[in-house]
């Protein structure tokens, strides 16, 4: 596992930006999972500005709510508005989780190649919360308080915030060839210190990727900042 500590989060964005850009020049069809969630805004924002020919790239999303009242707050809509809309992906092209198919759906596309991967402040990857599986694989799964809480921020109220979704599962994630991780801000501090610091175990899920060989952690200072403590 590398472990790059940038000085901000504009950098940690331009930084992944830059490698996302490259793949894509050297393999146009590159197959790339992505996540949504705040982290992800400066990501897509940085890409959207760049000259990158989308047209034969496919994306597999992590994980969508079930149950949404508003299909603004999904995060279909959400990739729609802060990426997919501003540049030139085919549709078609595009993946969200809608049913346990989705495992078989990546390997008829070749399998993920890069994987681009938020953290949560339980831990979870995807919406895989502690005490997920290691050998889960897409499925519909209840979000803790925790995460709900922390979602929060984006619905008008706590319980318009859904209790399901669905995500790929920890094994769907470390079948990808190569793995991003993106965490920035003093919140997520505890959570990056347990996934580097501790050993795998389930209550942890962001250990996990500690079985991979290809994972690469990209951090702000305030992100990295329990590091070794
Ligand atoms: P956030 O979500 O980027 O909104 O903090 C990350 C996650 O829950 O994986």
């Amino acid at each position: 596992m590398k472990t790059i500590i940038l000085p901000s989060k504009k950098k940690v964005a331009e930084t992944v930006a830059d490698l996302i850009q490259e793949k894509i020049k050297k393999k146009p069809n590159l197959v790339l999972g992505l996540a949504t969630g705040g982290t992800m805004m400066p990501l897509y924002k940085e890409l959207r500005k760049r000259k990158i020919d989308w047209s034969k790239v496919k994306t597999f999303n992590l994980d969508e709510y079930v149950g949404i009242k508003k299909k603004k707050d999904s995060y279909h809509y959400f990739m729609d508005k802060y990426l997919f809309s501003k540049i030139n992906i085919k549709r078609k092209n595009t993946h969200f989780p809608k049913n346990k198919d989705y495992d078989s759906e990546i390997r008829k596309a070749g399998g993920i190649d890069l994987q681009i991967l938020g953290i949560g402040v339980n831990d979870h990857i995807g919406f895989n919360e502690p005490r997920s599986s290691f050998t889960s694989k897409t499925r519909v799964v209840n979000l803790s308080d925790e995460t709900r809480r922390s979602n929060s921020r984006f619905f008008q109220s706590l319980n318009s915030v859904p209790k399901k979704a669905i995500t790929m599962g920890i094994s769907t994630i470390l079948k990808a060839k190569e793995i991003y991780l993106i965490a920035t801000g003093r919140k997520k501090a505890l959570a990056i210190q347990k996934a580097v610091e501790c050993k795998p175990n389930e209550k942890i899920p962001a250990t996990a990727l500690k079985k991979h060989k290809r994972v690469s952690f990209f951090l702000d200072k305030k992100a990295s900042g329990k590091l070794g403590d």
